[in-house]
């Protein structure tokens, strides 16, 4: 690291154009909260991270605290102090380097904050270019020389036409900010205190400004539920192709939905239509389309077409069929090929589920569990009434509902014998068949 910075991140806001109960920057965007993205990249670059809260603040510590024990959280003067410059006066970083960063701006780096950070100028902005600027601060340039961000809603239609946009990304020196911090107002459209101002600031009182360029696959914010939309497509593009790249075979990747959290190791192949959620974790395994895997191990095994893993399966050396539901599920070299539900259910070595299977693990008020041996073979249509046992080497019956424990070697039945009864069927429909 060049230089100690400090990194504040802004995240105050309400939110309002998100239209929802849930703090904007803790919507999801490959299953982790918005936030948790640009707080990672500070925290990559700084042992001085402060997040700024004043929404549904309690909500969001609780959430910074669990998942970033480093980072600190600070409150912002909101009620006297709104707008973003607002929420940049409520930090007290520590070092004489200072990035800001909007909390809403999920698919900013590592690399792009450090290169904010590796710069001497008293302000820097990030800035970018979009054909469609509307919603963000216009970066008013003359001659190179960076004059002032103008924000949509104080723009002119001149301004209004500038498509070089404020990316959300700022450097200071700290004796710039204790200088000109006090100095912002809110003769605005908005009535807020505005960070953008800061920039013609500099200009008046000679400072130099810079901008460090980027594109919107770095710097877009997410105000909208259509941005986070376009965002979250972005971040899934890029995931997946560092998982190609690190020897994931996709099929039809743009069909494909990856958690952050989720990893993969060895050669795994993943069908089109695949969903793997949460911190699921697949090892040298083939997971067939439209299945969905949700926080579960699987090691050398294949799933699906159309399985479902709920949480907290590990599956190894098992073939998961078709339409086959598990949870909370231990499969150790099993087949299942098709059509079952196995819940609170471990089963050993060698074992075959037949077609129907269904482990009965609720009884209405509580769950109960399954565990079955090695080398039973559980015919088509069974169910198990859990809790219950099935030890090694035991043959159930098609069609048997198992309530009781079996003990190993048994054939266990549970049928009503069979009758026929001939020539029934000219009787009754007064034909030949
Ligand atoms: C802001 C910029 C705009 C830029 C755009 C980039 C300002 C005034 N405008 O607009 O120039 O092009 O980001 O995405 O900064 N926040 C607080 N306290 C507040 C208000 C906001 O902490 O009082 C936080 C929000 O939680 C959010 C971030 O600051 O994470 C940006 O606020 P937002 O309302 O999204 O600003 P934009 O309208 O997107
Ligand atoms: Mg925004």
């Amino acid at each position: 690291m060049p230089q100690s910075v400090s990194v504040i991140v802004l995240a105050a806001g309400a939110g309002t154009r998100m239209k929802s109960a849930l703090p904007k920057v803790l919507h999801t965007l490959s299953g982790r909260a918005m936030i948790d993205y640009p707080v990672m990249a500070a925290l990559a670059v700084s042992d001085d991270v402060q997040v700024v809260l004043f929404h549904e603040a309690e909500r969001l510590e609780a959430h910074i605290n669990e998942e970033f024990p480093l980072a600190k959280c600070v409150r912002q003067d909101h009620l006297r102090f709104p707008g973003t410059g607002g929420a940049v006066m409520a930090a007290a970083p520590k070092h004489d380097r200072i990035v800001v960063l909007n909390g809403d701006m999920p698919l900013i780096d590592a690399g792009f904050v450090r290169s904010l950070a590796a710069g001497r100028a008293d302000a820097t902005l990030a800035v970018f270019i979009s054909p469609n600027p509307t919603g963000y601060g216009r970066v008013v340039i003359k001659k190179d020389r960076v004059l002032r961000i103008v924000e949509e809603k104080d723009a002119d239609a001149e301004t209004k036409a500038i498509n070089t946009i404020n990316g959300g990304a700022y450097a200071f020196s700290a004796h710039f900010l204790r200088e000109n911090l006090p100095k912002l107002t809110n003769q605005n459209a908005q009535n807020e205190f505005y960070i953008t101002d800061l920039i013609a600031l500099a200009n008046e009182s000679g400072r130099e400004v810079s901008a460090v360029w980027g594109d919107s696959e770095i710097l877009m914010g997410v105000n909208s539920k259509a941005e986070l939309a376009i965002a979250e497509n972005i971040h899934q593009a890029r995931l997946k192709e560092s998982l190609m790249i690190r020897g994931v075979l996709m099929r039809l990747p743009e069909t494909i939905f990856i958690d952050a959290n989720a990893t993969f190791e060895g050669e795994c192949v993943v069908e089109n239509g695949v969903v793997v959620l949460g911190k699921s974790r697949v090892t040298r395994s083939t997971i067939k389309a439209h299945s969905v895997i949700e926080d579960s191990i699987v090691t050398d095994s294949d799933v699906g077409p159309f399985a479902h893993l709920r949480p907290n399966c590990e599956i190894s050396n098992t073939h998961i069929g078709n339409f086959v539901e598990t949870k909370k599920a231990r499969l150790n070299g099993v087949k299942a090929g098709h059509l079952s539900y196995l819940g609170d259910v471990e089963i050993d070595e060698g074992t075959n589920i037949g077609a129907g299977t269904i482990t009965c693990n609720y009884d209405g008020k509580n769950k109960h569990k399954t565990v079955i041996g090695k080398n039973v073979f559980i015919g088509s249509d069974t169910q198990l009434v859990a809790p219950v046992t099935i030890p090694d080497n035991v043959l159930i019956g098609a069609g048997t509902t198992v309530t009781k424990n079996p003990n190993e070697g048994d054939l266990v039945l549970s049928r009503s014998p069979q009758k026929s009864f001939a020539g029934f069927f000219a009787r009754f429909f007064g034909k030949k068949p």
